[in-house]
């Protein structure tokens, strides 16, 4: 089983940005908890991380034929793109959506993160966790693809 995660905007900058919301762990450590986790859940996973909307739906057309499920972090596109939302509909690839952060604590502040437009194209969102999240979203993905 091959699964890809992709890490949206921002994301490149973890461990320096506003730590006190995402954690002092950078995307290297990131990508290091997940290959760790994959190999305790006998799959294959790649890590890919692009800043710009139109490299997020490009490798997520590329997932077709190549990867049986995808663990997406939209960043920002989460409450807006609706081009990353059709993209996921359009692949037929499972995809779960997850955020380290929860979304509907900071909306209480910041109301624009209650929504996202990516979640119905998507089997199932993990948000809140910190990089937990992203371990939670590789076995949802294991489990719904029965490995
Ligand atoms: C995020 C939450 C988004 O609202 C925010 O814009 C991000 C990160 C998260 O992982 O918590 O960039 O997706």
């Amino acid at each position: 089983m091959r699964l890809l995660v992709i890490h949206g905007p921002n994301l490149n900058l973890l461990g320096t940005r506003e730590p006190q919301i995402y954690g002092t762990q950078s995307l290297t450590d990131v990508d290091a908890r997940l290959a760790q986790e994959a190999v305790a859940l006998g799959v294959e996973v790649v890590c890919v991380q692009h800043n710009a909307e139109g490299a997020i739906i490009d490798e997520l057309h590329a997932a077709r034929g190549r990867f049986d499920g995808i663990a997406l972090n939209p960043g920002a596109y989460t409450h807006y793109s609706y081009a990353i939302r059709d993209a996921v509909a359009s692949i037929g690839v499972p995809t779960v959506e997850l955020h380290l952060s929860n979304l509907y604590a900071r909306a209480q502040h910041e109301p624009f993160r209650a929504i996202s437009v990516v979640a119905p194209a998507c089997r199932g969102t993990v948000a809140g966790f910190g990089i937990e999240s992203y371990v939670l979203a590789l076995r949802a993905l294991t489990s719904l693809l029965g490995a």
